[in-house]
């Protein structure tokens, strides 16, 4: 693959490393009981072509908080969080119940469907905390941050800047790659049961994860949901997210095409025993030269702004998969090269 001209673009989301399967002492110290069982997180600097993007995919079944005594935190870009289910039969189902604060006043929301959480640049958000977990399979959650590089400022009490470069170094000295930039932020945010607050300045940033604009979405998906810049408090980002079972070409008419902004489309499988496992076969052109490139397991295809391709053929589909469409602007513009 990497000796054709366009293999950089097509890469297995493994490249980025699984983690979660065995943590270190030093790492359970900074991810709860809540977060994923396992996840991949490339991102744009050192796994998806500089494109100012970066993207998580994980299974999820503990409960409680994630990131306890580090959160709420923010980031220099905007981003989404994503929760969705692990029933391809049935896209408005989670499997659990979710909450999450946003704001310094930790204004508290909670949902057991399927819900995007917008958080801009710069608005403190988290601690998320799973509080219940329905289905035996768990949820997955995404996350879609705008930056290629990814940062976070730590705002939660509970750890303080000493001990918290002392987890950062150990991680490091026992060879654990940390690819985010963190800083531990001047103010600090006391989350308990007693701090939250119940207003709605922020309910808009939280949507059921339908489609609003009922537009459909790319190709073939048995059910798929597509959110624009419009529906996301004005972010440059639209994304769709879908299952799908069915062989065949996405070919609505287009054939060889391109994008004018950046794209990058994600195919996840939904067993949460085998995160590498996708479930289907998978073939796109790439390139006016019409490229083939084959891939089975979970994969990115990095589309920069004006790269010609061809549309998805799915060739064989053993087991339902997923696939998120990650847009980067408010609309999703296609032009056809014929
Ligand atoms: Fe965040
Ligand atoms: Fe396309």
């Amino acid at each position: 693959m990497s000796t054709q001209k366009y293999g950089h673009l097509i890469k297995p989301l493994s490249n980025a490393g699984i983690s979660g399967r065995e943590r270190s002492p030093e790492a359970k110290k900074f991810m709860g009981p809540g977060n994923a069982d396992v996840i991949v997180w490339p991102n744009g600097r050192d796994h998806l072509e500089g494109l100012a993007v970066n993207f998580s995919w994980g299974f999820y079944t503990g409960l409680g908080e994630w990131h306890p005594g580090m959160d709420p935190h923010m980031h220099t870009y905007p981003e989404c969080l994503i929760y969705v289910g692990l029933d391809p039969s049935n896209i408005e189902y989670l499997g659990g119940e979710m909450q999450y604060c946003l704001g310094r006043e930790l204004e508290v929301y909670t949902f057991d469907k399927p819900t995007v959480i917008i958080a801009p640049k710069g608005l403190p958000h988290c601690p998320a905390i799973t509080k219940k977990v329905t289905d035996p399979k768990g949820y997955s959650f995404s996350i879609i941050s705008l930056g290629a590089e990814p940062n976070s400022t730590w705002m939660g009490d509970g750890i303080d800047e000493e001990e918290f470069n002392k987890m950062q170094e150990l991680a490091e000295k026992n060879g654990m790659k940390v690819p985010m930039k963190s800083s531990i932020g001047k103010k600090r945010i006391k989350y308990s049961e007693d701090t939250v607050t119940h207003g709605n300045k922020y309910a808009r940033y939280v949507k059921p994860l339908k489609s609003p604009s009922n537009t459909p979405g790319p190709g073939n998906p048995d059910q798929s949901v597509w959110l624009f810049g419009r529906d996301l408090e004005g972010i440059d980002l639209n994304f769709s997210w879908g299952y799908y079972s069915k062989p065949g070409s996405w070919d609505k008419g287009e054939g060889l095409h391109y994008h004018p902004v950046d794209e990058v489309l994600m195919f996840v499988g939904l067993d949460p025993k085998d995160i590498e496992y996708l479930g289907a076969e998978i073939e796109i052109d790439m390139g006016m030269e019409k490229e083939k490139h084959v891939f089975n397991t979970p994969t990115s295809v990095i589309l920069p702004a004006g790269t010609v391709h061809g549309s998805i053929n799915v060739k064989s589909v053993e087991k339902p998969y997923g696939v998120y469409l990650i847009s980067l602007g408010p609309e999703h513009t296609t032009i056809s090269v014929k």
